[in-house]
């Protein structure tokens, strides 16, 4: 069986060297591409299959901006994070918490990684995973000295040069077998040992071998403001804010637009219809080409709207056989495609469904849950509303369901406007 594999990421350090009179905040905080810099690395770390739980390390100080920086992360990545735990005054200190804070997870293998990195990348994971599964004690991300490298005994004294054959510079992460670097860590702490800077320089103290894995010159540490420019052009060349990897936040988006919808299904021979994708149990169906859900193709219309994108009719048309008992969350991913396609996101949707019957009250949080999983936003950012038509015209005469939805979507504000 595959061994699993968890990370660790160091993220409580103060970034003292990055500070700015006018902006103290640690550098892990800083805004890369629109989201804080810990929110690229969770989410390069949380996106690998094979990594299944992320504890993060964090100053006390910070809790507020943690856990800011983790509500900008998709759901399915989000899901691996432990509770964070706070660290110590050093990188090794703040190592040791976290791997405390692992060991009761029964994970095979740890990768410590700094915050300060968010370009770290599946293959460098892949890399180390498989150093470790062909026996190593350690693996390292490390990529080869290029420059030549000169020392320097001080003003006025000759330079001289050092040979920079077999010379890497280690980067993270550093993979290990997780109860052979906690008992590392352990023996380092109740021997005082508190001054490794990494942990592979703490492994070889404790007489593990260690094998190198090309890293990427990409995966460069943030240290300086130098650093945070260079991570700004690197972010913009990748297209690292790009929706299908992190949400934008909200904040970020400020071309608010709406857009509504409306659709009507009559009913049928059966015994349940579909609204907002949950099944609500009734004496009649929804007649349709699809599974004529009209709460979804009101919202899916809406969405649409906001973003000035034609209707659903126009994308799936009725006439096309694929789209026969089509379950019509598919149309609304595709709308949500569009709004990600321009850079934006779905803030909130407000719906309203029209019918003598069934109640919906009853059922009212089972449709707002389910639109908000379809829709991948929080329930609270979704409202479901119901009302008849006093037996008035098709609805009253319960001929069928009628629904009117409303959609927020934000986008960002081109330049120019
Ligand atoms: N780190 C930590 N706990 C500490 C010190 C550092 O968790 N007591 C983390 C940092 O948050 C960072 C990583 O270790 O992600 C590498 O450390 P470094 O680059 O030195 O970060 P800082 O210590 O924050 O920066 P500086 O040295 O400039 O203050
Ligand atoms: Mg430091």
């Amino acid at each position: 069986m595959a061994k699993t594999a968890a990370a660790l990421v160091v993220a409580a350090g103060r970034g003292t060297r990055l500070a700015a009179p006018d902006n103290n905040q640690p550098k892990q905080y800083r805004l890369l591409a629109g989201l804080p810099v810990l929110t690229h690395t969770l989410n390069a770390l949380a996106k690998h299959p094979r990594i299944s739980r992320i504890v993060t390390v964090i100053h006390p100080d910070d809790e507020g901006l943690y856990h800011e920086a983790v509500a900008g992360l998709p759901r399915d990545r989000s899901k691996k994070l432990l509770t964070e735990v706070f660290g110590g005054d050093t990188r090794q200190k703040s190592v040791v918490e976290g791997l405390r804070a692992l060991s009761g997870e029964n994970c095979d293998y740890v990768l410590i990684h700094d915050a300060a990195r968010p370009f770290v990348t599946t293959d460098i994971v892949d890399r180390l995973l498989s150093s470790l599964e062909s026996g190593a004690d350690g693996a390292l991300a490390a990529s080869q000295v290029a420059d030549t490298l000169k020392k320097s005994l001080g003003d006025g004294k000759p330079l001289t040069t050092i040979d920079r054959t077999g010379l890497w510079a280690a980067q993270t992460p550093q993979a290990f077998p997780f109860d052979r670097i906690l008992d590392a860590h352990e023996r380092a702490a109740s021997q005082q040992r508190h001054d490794f800077t990494d942990d592979t320089s703490l492994a070889e103290w404790d007489n593990m071998t260690i094998r190198l894995c090309e890293g990427d010159p990409g995966n460069f540490k943030i240290t300086t403001m130098a650093d945070l420019k260079r991570a700004e052009q690197q972010a913009k060349i990748q297209g690292m804010s790009d929706h299908t990897s992190v949400k934008t936040r909200l904040s970020e988006l400020q071309d608010i637009r709406n857009g509504i919808g409306y659709d009507v299904h009559a009913f049928d021979e059966g015994e349940a219809v579909i609204l907002g994708g949950a099944e609500i149990p009734h004496t009649r169906k929804l007649k349709g080409h699809s599974d004529a859900d009209v709460v979804l193709h009101a919202i899916t219309d809406a969405t649409l709207g906001a973003i000035g994108d034609g209707d659903i009719g126009q994308h799936f048309p009725p006439s096309d056989q694929q789209w026969k008992g089509a379950s019509s969350d598919r149309f609304q991913h595709d709308a949500i495609r569009r709004v990600s396609d321009l850079g934006g996101r779905i803030a909130h949707i407000d719906v309203t469904i029209v019918c003598e019957e069934p109640k919906i009250g009853p059922h009212r949080d089972r449709i707002r849950k389910s639109i908000s999983r379809i829709c991948d936003i929080p329930a609270s950012r979704v409202s479901v509303k119901a009302t008849t038509s006093e037996k008035l015209g098709f609805t009253g005469r319960k001929e069928g369901i009628a629904t009117l939805a409303s959609v927020t979507v934000r986008l960002p504000l081109p330049e120019d406007e």
